[in-house]
């Protein structure tokens, strides 16, 4: 695992935007594992800033996770988010585009073909994650199993709480979410994860530096073979 500390959040998120755009500039059909989150608004804006030249028309992406009972078109849906923050300002393709349906009627069933429809594509390139102050990936919380499959988990209160902040004051913050599974973000060829900020630091100590447990299911990348984590200074002040 490859740890890159940058002195600021600015250059950190550069370099995620940068190694997005060199390999869909290397490989037009790019597969894309993509996030939301606060942590990833400031890499797609970098993105669409340097992409300029370089056209995402045959790239494929497939998001984390989506949260359940939000339809696409719902404003805090994670369909929306990208919309609103990547997709709609390059010349992508919809039918390439994917995310979990979080108002599908089978959430179970969902799951199951979302996995199957990343295998058909021939898997991801390159899985871009956030990570969450309790140490999520997508939202595999503490105590996911680390060979879970793309599933539906509910999300603790912590989450919740973390997550409020994108939903209005009368709206409730869903309760579960489709998200994929561990063992499905270890099957990327590469990934990416990048933590800014002094309220990760413990996260990224716990990712980094500790047991691999499901304790702190980002620590599992310690396991991967294409790991590099990206860091500013304050997301590092823990590591020793
Ligand atoms: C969302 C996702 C989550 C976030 C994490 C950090 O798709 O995968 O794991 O990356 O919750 O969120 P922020 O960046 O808002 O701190």
């Amino acid at each position: 695992m490859k740890v890159l500390i940058f002195p600021d959040a600015e250059r950190a998120v550069a370099r995620v935007a940068d190694t997005m755009l060199s390999l869909v500039r290397a490989n037009p059909e790019a597969v894309l594992g993509l996030a939301t989150g606060g942590t990833m608004e400031p890499v797609y804006r970098a993105l669409i800033a340097r992409a300029a030249g370089v056209s995402f028309a045959r790239v494929t992406s497939f998001n984390l996770d989506e949260y359940v009972g939000l339809a696409p078109d719902h404003p805090q849906s994670y369909h929306a988010y990208m919309r609103h923050h990547l997709f709609d300002h390059l010349d992508t393709d919809p039918a390439r585009l994917h995310l979990p349906l979080g108002n599908a009627d089978s959430p179970n069933a969902e799951a199951e073909r979302y996995d199957a429809t990343i295998a058909a594509a021939g898997g991801v390139d390159l899985q871009l994650l956030g990570l969450g102050v309790n140490g999520h990936i997508g939202f595999n919380e503490p105590g996911s199993s680390l060979g879970s499959r793309t599933r539906t988990k509910t999300l603790t209160q912590k989450t919740r709480d973390d997550n409020a902040r994108f939903f209005g004051a009368d709206e409730e913050v869903p309760h579960y979410a489709i998200t994929m599974g561990i063992a499905t973000i270890m099957e990327a060829r590469e990934v990416m994860l990048l933590a800014t900020g002094p309220h990760k630091a413990q996260a990224v100590a716990n990712t980094v530096e500790g047991p691999v447990s499901t304790f702190c299911p980002a620590s599992m990348i310690q396991f991967h073979r294409h790991a590099t984590v990206v860091l500013d200074e304050e997301a590092a002040a823990k590591l020793k």
